[in-house]
């Protein structure tokens, strides 16, 4: 059995770059018609149009995930159009630094509302286009940072771990639809979004090497490994996978006190 999304449609929200764009080409690759929405219409344009000259059928609707009339609009233009939805991949999601002091209510309801509301937004809508389908999977694009924090981050941290219990939540109250529902945390990913992260830095190409060194693989990871990654938990190759979250961090969570603590050595090592 080879994993193929045949006769599937699959809904990326963010497709447009990233994370997104390597998944929303994957499904295609794999056979699905894949919809992409995002808030960015040129580079949400240009992605559908690239995927359908290449393979099955790609549409393109402007979307922002934190507006719940916005989704219900173009979530229910994409059940018409392909007369359903079978899998969805709830991904877009921005990237905002602060403490809690130094974080303002408009920014942290604006980090709250894309990542975490905008899931819920994007669920809600098609949840029951997938269950008149008669089933499918849903998979999240959480974080690392689901699971550990790093500083400055408040709102966006608080986000990404809070949707491993909205996850969780929606496993148990679709399991009995015949939907999976699951999450991939993935650790430094090079997309426009880190790239942008270190641009905040005086000197950008030193924190990609950090982030290159956060990783046991000794590499930050491309979307094409997180997308492989979100095919697998939305294929029956998972099908007795619901209510989880995959790490696809280059071991990045792997090693006590963090790769520095390696580095510096534990003590644990034979003398030789
Ligand atoms: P990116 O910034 O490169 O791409 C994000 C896409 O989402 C863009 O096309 C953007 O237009 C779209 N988007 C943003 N806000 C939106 C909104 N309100 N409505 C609709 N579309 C919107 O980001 P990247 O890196 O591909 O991230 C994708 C997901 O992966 C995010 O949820 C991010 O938090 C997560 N992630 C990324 C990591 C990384 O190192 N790049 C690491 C761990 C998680």
């Amino acid at each position: 059995m080879s994993i193929r999304f045949d006769n599937k449609v699959a809904l990326v929200t963010g497709g447009a770059m990233g994370i997104g764009l390597a998944t929303a080409r994957k499904f295609a690759e794999l056979g699905a018609k894949v919809a992409i929405l995002d808030r960015d219409p040129r580079a949400g344009e240009k992605a559908a149009k690239t995927i359908s000259a290449s393979g099955p059928e790609a549409q393109f609707v402007e979307c922002d995930v934190s507006d719940e009339a916005s989704v219900m609009r173009s979530v229910n233009a994409v059940g018409e159009k392909f007369n359903g939805i079978d899998v969805l991949i709830s991904n877009a999601g921005i990237q905002r630094y602060g403490d809690v002091i130094g974080t303002s209510e408009e920014l942290w309801d604006e980090v709250m509302g894309v990542n975490l509301k905008g899931c819920f937004h994007v669920a809600k809508a098609a949840l029951p286009l997938m269950i008149s389908r008669g089933g499918g999977a849903i998979v999240v694009v959480a974080s690392v940072q689901t699971f550990t924090a790093v500083g400055n981050s408040a709102a966006y941290v608080t986000a990404k771990h809070a949707l491993l219990g909205l996850v969780r939540a929606m496993s148990l109250d679709y399991a009995s639809k015949n939907i999976r529902v699951n999450c991939v945390c993935p650790g430094a990913i090079d997309t426009p979004m880190l790239r942008w992260a270190a641009s905040l830095d005086a000197h950008p190409e030193k924190v990609i090497e950090t982030c290159n060194r956060m990783h046991p693989l000794g590499r930050i990871g491309r979307p094409e490994e997180v997308a492989n990654a979100i095919a697998f938990l939305a294929s029956d190759w998972a099908s007795f996978i619901t209510g989880t979250a995959l790490l696809v961090d280059g071991g990045m969570l792997a090693p006590t006190g963090g790769m520095g603590f390696q580095e510096g050595g534990t003590g644990a090592a034979t003398k030789s």
